[in-house]
């Protein structure tokens, strides 16, 4: 086993081990992948302010998002199909982010239904929704999220339609792959993928297959899919869902300054800046770029928090000393997921843990809630480049 130093160990490791087609799906940003590249080259262009004689004793990295401890304040963002990266994911990753003591977000699209997670783990996690235009059916998602005692509702706003990423239609993505000559001869290189799928029952979209009407089999679940995702969800749904829900409700994918005031003044408990990780509107900015307009925004009235384009610590530091009071991670622990099961969830969360600790200390501080602007450089126009 070869020593596992940062997450880019992790993503070799996933591209190795798991099959061709689920790699590239979390791999990819939509068209020509401009927003997915920057949401790692903005992080990458903020820098950070060392101080010394600095006392580095008694440091601590603990949080909260939402008003629940969190070990540290990185939460796993949902992640579709995560049990086609390796058999079970969702429970495995679930598992791994209760023992670190972070939040996990269960996928409305995740192959793990939310009775097999809440079986798999002791303490609540956090439900993410897709808004379909089956009404019943999200009202039924919801009745099983409150059911299994989900302590949050993470309602995603930027996938009404989906946007294009060539390399799912090219590789004919599917849960489980369709059993074609290509896809066998790449299976035939993935023996502890295949074994693991033998030995699991959960190969399909278990939040659905039997949950949607006329949604039995894969084929009825394709067509349910395409055509479920409402393109008319607007504030007044958002309300709707929100009283149907009666509990934490984090609104996620938003980018813009008045989307996010609406937000703050419809009463969410949190709003999550993101732009899905690059996979929707290709030539969107960066989401850290976005961060302070939309933290000053809102104010103190709902709590920020970031996702797309965190591959390290250094990047927690940089989003929280930019104002945001937690933060996600998605392909960072889904390459740990595909590398090393559990194991390879609970070193993605290790790897960040550290590097996080250990730059806060090097840039004098002891406690992670205390970052701010003063700890980061940022070239100057890298706020005000695009207007
Ligand atoms: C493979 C993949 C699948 C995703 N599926 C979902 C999903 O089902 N629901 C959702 O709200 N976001 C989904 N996202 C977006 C993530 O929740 C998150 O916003 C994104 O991964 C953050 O960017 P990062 O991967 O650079 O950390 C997905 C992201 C990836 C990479």
């Amino acid at each position: 086993m070869p020593a596992i130093t940062c997450i880019d160990d992790l993503k070799r490791l996933h591209e190795r081990r798991a099959p061709r087609m689920f790699f590239d799906y979390c791999e990819s940003g939509s068209w020509t992948e401009q927003t997915f590249r920057e949401n790692t080259t903005d992080f990458a262009d903020i820098r950070l302010r060392q101080k010394v004689a600095v006392n580095m004793e008694g440091r601590t990295t603990k949080s909260q998002m939402i008003g629940q401890d969190v070990a540290m304040p990185v939460a796993l963002a949902p992640v579709g199909m995560t049990g086609m990266q390796c058999a079970d994911g969702e429970i495995k990753a679930a598992r791994a982010a209760e023992k670190f003591g972070v939040p996990f977000t269960l996928s409305t699209m995740s192959i793990c239904s939310i009775e097999d997670v809440a079986e798999a783990t002791t303490k609540p996690f956090w439900f993410q929704l897709y808004v379909m235009r089956d009404k019943d059916f999200v009202a039924g998602m919801i009745e099983r999220a409150k059911k299994a005692k989900c302590s949050a509702l993470v309602l995603t706003l930027d996938l009404q339609i989906l946007g294009q990423r060539h390399k799912d239609l090219k590789n004919d993505l599917n849960a489980p792959p369709r059993l074609t000559l290509k896809n066998l001869l790449n299976l035939a290189t993935k023996p502890q993928w295949c074994l693991g799928m033998l030995g699991t029952k959960r190969r399909t979209f278990r939040n659905i297959v039997g949950h949607a009407k006329g949604v039995q089999n894969l084929n009825s679940l394709m067509s349910w899919t395409a055509e479920q995702f409402d393109p008319r969800l607007d504030w007044d749904k958002i309300r709707q869902i929100k009283d149907m829900w009666g509990g934490k409700l984090i609104l996620k994918g938003i980018l813009d300054a008045e989307d996010a005031r609406r937000a703050a003044d419809f009463g969410a408990d949190a709003i999550v800046v993101s732009n899905h990780g690059g996979r929707q509107l290709d030539g969107a900015l960066s989401s850290i770029r976005m961060l302070p307009e939309i933290v000053r925004a809102v104010g103190d009235k709902t709590e920020v928090h970031l996702d797309s384009g965190i591959r390290s610590g250094q990047d927690v530091l940089k989003a929280l000393a930019l104002g945001a009071k937690g933060t996600y991670i998605g392909r960072s622990y889904i390459y740990g997921l595909g590398a090393m099961g559990e194991k390879g969830v609970t070193k993605a969360l290790e790897v960040i843990h550290k590097e996080l600790d250990i730059s806060m200390a090097l840039c004098g501080e002891r406690d992670v809630n205390n970052l701010r602007r003063d700890n980061v450089l940022i070239p100057s126009g890298y706020f005000d480049a695009y207007h």
